[in-house]
């Protein structure tokens, strides 16, 4: 169960530190005030903020400095809008022309909970999901996600087989093509619901490693297919989150990865994503969320993020955000464009961001 959010304070910036925006200490977020994850009970951020009030900016200038102040964190960047660059990164493209892919077939390698079954599961849950389908499509895909696995030699009950390559959707395709053969009408349906996942070929090119420091995958291009978004958000962050717990619970609180999203309101529904809200801590991955409205943000996310960081918001917005973010409806109403209430733990301050672009 979550914790409840400490009681309100808004305490003076009175603590007074050197001008440079990453020390010892952690990293300054503007004016007086510091950010450091391994001094906080978690090292998740929640933003909101109505259009131009800095969400972008806070959370691309949170990233750069991040990779300075602990130098062996990674930074993966999920940009749905396409406006996340960073200096130094690696940046896959995804969209038609892309020679770049995700798969959301990779397989948790985890003996206790991962497995080409669970996999098929699970990816049927995202499909369902994200392009609205019903139980029986939904059995459907499970039956062919778990032949495509069998094909390729993966066996559920025989862990040594999973490091196999996966299958990607170029199988998944060819499986249903020849059930639609042998004159099944569920698969001819089912192909019209993935015929956009099919057509962007997104899902079935090879998958970039995730080696670099900091890596971004821009969707940007898949926004004008409801739901492909979506799925590939929430493959890469089941696979990164996969990846962290087969690592281990980590010693100190130096964490390993950060997942970046702007615009989280795509992977609202995502299950992997309040995963890592509530669990990611114990491995060393953190999270950081931006979003526009409270609604397009889920619970799990505001109740486990140690630090919320609330920008001008829409008036509409005002008085469900100061209750949830613990912060005067006063105060809320009054932000301007970058000037933030930031709630790290139980204290609450206010101040300028300073934005990625003046840190450059
Ligand atoms: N390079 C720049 N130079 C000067 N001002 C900038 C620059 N980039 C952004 N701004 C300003 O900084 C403020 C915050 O912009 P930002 O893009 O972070 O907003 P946002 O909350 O992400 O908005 P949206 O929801 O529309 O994406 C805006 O007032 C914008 O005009
Ligand atoms: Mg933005």
């Amino acid at each position: 169960m979550p914790k409840p959010l400490p009681a309100p304070t808004l305490k003076p910036n009175q603590t007074k530190k050197p001008a440079a925006e990453s020390t010892s200490d952690g990293i300054l977020l503007g004016d007086k005030v510091w950010w450091n994850p391994t001094k906080l009970p978690n090292g998740h951020i929640a933003i909101i903020g109505a259009s131009g009030s800095g969400k972008t900016q806070t959370l691309k200038a949170i990233a750069y400095e991040l990779t300075r102040f602990i130098p062996s964190v990674r930074c993966i960047v999920i940009d749905f809008h396409g406006d996340q660059e960073l200096p130094g990164e690696v940046c896959y493209p995804l969209n038609m022309e892309s020679p770049y892919g995700i798969n959301p077939l990779v397989i948790d390698l985890d003996t206790k909970g991962g497995g080409p079954s669970l996999q098929a599961i699970a990816v049927a849950t995202i499909l369902k999901k994200a392009l609205v389908m019903g139980v029986n499509q939904e059995g459907l895909i499970i039956d062919i996600l778990t032949t495509c696995y069998k094909q390729r030699g993966i066996i559920q009950d025989d862990p040594t087989t999973w490091r196999r390559e996966p299958p990607t959707f170029a199988d998944v395709r060819e499986e249903i093509d020849s059930r639609i053969k042998s004159g099944c009408k569920e698969s001819s349906k089912l192909t019209l619901k993935l015929a956009a996942m099919f057509e962007y070929g997104i899902f079935t090119r090879p998958q970039p490693s995730l080696d670099a420091q900091i890596i971004r995958f821009d969707l940007s291009a898949l926004g004008k297919v409801p739901g492909l978004g979506a799925i590939a958000a929430e493959a890469l962050i089941k696979q990164v989150m996969d990846a962290h717990r087969i690592l281990g619970e980590i010693e100190g609180k130096i964490p390993r990865s950060y997942i970046f999203i702007d615009e989280c309101k795509e992977a609202k529904d995502s299950k992997t994503l309040n995963l890592v809200f509530a669990d990611g801590r114990k491995y060393g991955l953190g999270a950081a969320v931006g979003s526009q409205k409270r609604k397009d943000m889920s619970d799990d996310v505001i109740m486990n993020s140690s630090t919320k960081i609330i920008l001008a918001v829409d008036q509409t917005e005002v008085k469900r955000i100061a209750k949830d973010f613990r912060f005067a409806e006063g105060l809320v109403g009054q932000l301007q464009p970058l000037e933030a209430l930031v709630r790290m733990g139980s204290n609450g301050e206010k101040c300028k961001i300073k934005p990625f672009y003046e840190r450059i």
